[in-house]
This record gives structure tokens, sequence and C-alpha cells, in this order.
């Protein structure tokens, strides 16, 4: 059993989370761009803390009600013990009430990250042919629509 807590990135996460994108990811963002996401008012990063060790994030914007999700990535020796999906859920849980949808781009062999918002509820709404380099790939766009109810 992992014991984990997620909460909001602050300043003092940069160098790790960009050291744990730099592990993840083939085109990462530098901690300048962390930076400057911070301070970002349309966006939430969040990250997952192990003891005192970083070992997930997620990043998500809202423009006018759309949440568009940036990026979701948990280090490989913590995986598959639901830290992925409780960011993905605090993503979701800081959307306000306009928001109508989150959004996202998988790489199609990415079979975890796709069965991981699949089992979110997101579905497969489109296909962005060469979205992706190093490699080169095509994305599935994947959607979840947000249930809001309306009081009249
Ligand atoms: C995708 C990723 C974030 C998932 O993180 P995780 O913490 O392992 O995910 P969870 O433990 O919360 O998994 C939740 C569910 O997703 C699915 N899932 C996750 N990893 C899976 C895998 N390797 N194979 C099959 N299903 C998987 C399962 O349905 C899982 O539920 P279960 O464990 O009860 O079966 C992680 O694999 C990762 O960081 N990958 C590299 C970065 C990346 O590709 N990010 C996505 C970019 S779009």
């Amino acid at each position: 059993m992992s014991e984990f807590i997620v909460r909001k990135m602050t300043a003092d996460d940069i160098p790790q989370v960009a050291a744990l994108e730099k592990e993840l990811f083939t085109m990462p963002w530098s901690e300048q761009a962390f930076a400057d996401e911070l301070n970002n008012s349309t966006a939430s990063i969040v990250v997952a803390q192990a003891g005192g060790e970083i070992v997930g994030f997620a990043d998500m914007r809202e423009i006018v009600g759309e949440c568009y999700i940036n990026n979701v990535g948990v280090k490989m020796r913590h995986r598959r013990k639901g830290i992925g999906r409780a960011l993905m859920q605090a993503l979701e849980d800081s959307a306000t009430d306009e928001a109508e949808f989150i959004t996202l781009e998988v790489r199609q062999s990415n079979e975890a990250a796709i069965r991981l918002y699949k089992s979110m509820g997101y579905i497969k709404v489109g296909t962005r042919r060469g979205f992706y380099e190093q490699p080169a790939e095509d994305a599935d766009l994947m959607t979840k629509f947000l249930k809001r109810v309306v009081m009249k």
C-alpha cells in the first residue's frame, strides 16, 4: 500500500517536477516553463508527494469553460498505485462550475494513459495527425464532458 498526497504545486517543487518531466518526456518543459505556468492564472498544476519526494504531477489550463490537460506523469517505480488517477481527479476537481469539458491529446501507442483516461470517462473524439515529434506519432484527442446541474 503506497502513501501519497496530492496538492497544488509550489515554486519550491520546480526542480523536482522539471527533473521528473525530463525523465518521462522526450521534449521536456524547462524549469522556466514550469515557473511561467505557476504564474499563469488559467493553469492548475498538482503534484503527488510520497515522503519528501515528488512522484507525479499534472497540469491543466481552463479558458472560458474549456479545460485542456497539458501533461500528467508518474515516476516509473510508483506506477499502478492510483497516483495517475488521483492527479487527474485533482485537476477535474479544480475546474470551475463554468467548465463544460476537459480535453487532452495522447500518443496512440500510449496504452497505459489511454486506459487511465477511458476509466475516468474520457472518450476519443478525434485524431490529430502528426501531433507528436521525437518520435513522430498521431494523437488521439480525448474529452470528458462534465455534467453540470443547472438550477432554474
Ligand atoms: C499514464 C500514467 C500517468 C498512469 O499513472 P499511474 O499512476 O500508473 O496510473 P494509476 O495507477 O492511477 O492507474 C489507473 C488506471 O489506469 C489504467 N492503467 C494505468 N497504467 C496501466 C498500464 N501500464 N497498463 C494498463 N492499464 C493501465 C488502469 O485501468 C489503472 O487502474 P488499475 O491499476 O486499477 O487497473 C503513467 O503510466 C505515466 O506516467 N506514464 C508516462 C507519462 C505519460 O505517458 N503520460 C501521459 C501523457 S498523455
